[in-house]
């Protein structure tokens, strides 16, 4: 069995979650909308759950809106309160770090008339709450900054933002807490935030289930005209059992959060300083406010995407930590943001590891890490020296990502044949 340290992307359903979910795609399989006995057991069921979920996040049960996973909460969320705000003001504020399901939706309001100012980052990833305040102008309408990167793990101040938000009247303040969640003590009062994305998949529950918190009181209109199910905030039929395994990975997890941190804080510090002995390799992100299971790097004249298909025929799965595919010259617009030259940015890899992590892995995972990329690395200058030689000049970054993906094919081929 290869070992899974690609837990950013996604993890596995925990068995109590699956517990909770059988009844309700079994006996219990009533549309909670029904009036008679079986809609009413899917309704008590759905009650409880929204019941759960909003103790986890400090919200009451009202103010969850169960949704298709974290890209539909957060178009709920981006859309929802931009179309709310419009007749106020058609400002829009977020960072140049947030996922696409954030980015990609500010982008689509532009086509509409709203203004987005894309924030900057520092070299961390962290965005300066000083730089919100001197973003909001009268027309803003909302702030979306996310609580934790997916790519570098770094955490933002989103306390700090609100309290610079709360100053003006009239500002919806969003936060994509999609990869907080799991791993930080995510509440919206001590956060502060009118609205706040969370996705089940990340902290072993089912996939395709996510929830928006929503502040009693926050302007914001529905995105999916139907019937009146969550009131009328997302029309369609609910997943009960979705809904149901979500709130008890949800509540898991928060139980389980501290002890889960600390030990995978001390696993990530043990697969770092190994990593970290391969020379011209990068940590990326926060020092230290960063989630406690994600280490990222890059590793300069090396493709990222190539290394991870190495790693992951020597069984090791895990992520470039950007959308960039393997043999694809695109670079993460997050190592952008934060200033890494592309051919830097381009040799990214993020190793995420979860509550179900074991130290054996994380001891086989680091030796694997560091022996794949040394092969590469040094593959990869004795190639560059053999084609300096041909060119008869010294080779150029864009030369260097070429031989970068040969050297990869041949690690690949390499690792696959020793087993
Ligand atoms: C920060 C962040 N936001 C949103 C999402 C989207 O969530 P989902 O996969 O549930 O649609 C992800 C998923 O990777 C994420 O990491």
């Amino acid at each position: 069995m290869p070992i899974y340290l690609d837990n950013a992307a996604t993890t596995p359903l925990r068995r109590e979650a699956l517990e909770a979910m059988l009844p309700y795609l079994t006996e219990q399989f009533g549309n909670a909308s029904s009036l008679h006995t079986f809609g009413r057991r899917a309704r008590a069921g759905l009650d409880e759950a929204h019941e759960r979920v909003a103790r986890a996040l400090g919200a009451t049960p009202r103010e969850i809106v169960f949704t298709s996973g974290g890209t539909e909460a957060n178009n709920l969320a981006v859309k929802g309160a931009a179309w709310a705000g419009k007749a106020r003001g058609h400002r829009i504020i977020t960072t140049a770090v947030e996922h696409h399901s954030v980015g990609h939706t500010v982008r689509y309001l532009e086509k509409f008339g709203f203004e987005i100012v894309e924030l900057p980052v520092d070299r961390y990833g962290r965005v300066d709450p000083d730089d919100v305040e001197a973003a909001i102008t009268p027309k803003t309408i909302l702030v979306s900054v996310m609580l934790a990167n997916n790519e570098v793990g770094t955490i933002q101040p989103i306390a700090e933002i609100a309290a610079r938000v709360r100053r003006y009247k009239g500002i919806v303040l969003h936060t994509d807490a999609v990869q907080a969640a799991p791993y930080l003590a995510v509440d919206v009062n001590a956060l502060d935030v009118d609205l706040l994305t969370v996705a089940a998949h990340k902290f072993e529950g089912p996939k395709g289930v996510g929830a928006l918190y929503v502040r009693h009181g926050t302007n914001m209109l529905a995105q999916q005209q139907g019937g009146a199910q969550e009131r009328y905030r997302r029309a369609g039929t609910e997943d009960v059992a979705g809904a149901v395994g979500m709130a008890a990975a949800l509540e898991l997890a928060v139980a389980e959060q501290a002890q889960t941190g600390a030990r995978l804080r001390e696993l990530r510090e043990f697969l770092t300083s190994a990593v970290r002995t391969v020379d011209g390799v990068q940590e990326t992100g926060h020092p230290t406010d960063r989630l406690p299971g994600l280490a990222s790097f890059v590793a300069p004249g090396l493709h990222g995407g190539d290394l991870t298909m190495a790693l992951d025929l020597a069984g090791l799965a895990c992520s470039t930590g950007s959308a960039c595919v393997s043999g694809s010259n695109e670079v993460s617009h997050v190592l952008s943001a934060m200033r890494y030259p592309d051919e830097e940015a381009r040799g990214a890899l993020r190793l995420s590891l979860g509550r179900t992590t074991t130290a054996a892995e994380i001891a086989e995972a680091a030796d694997l890490v560091v022996r794949t990329l040394t092969q590469q690395r040094d593959s990869s200058a004795r190639l560059k020296a053999q084609l300096a030689v041909a060119l008869g000049r010294p080779v150029a970054p864009a030369d260097a990502s070429a031989t970068a993906s040969v050297v990869a094919t041949d690690t690949a081929v390499a690792e696959a044949s020793a087993g």
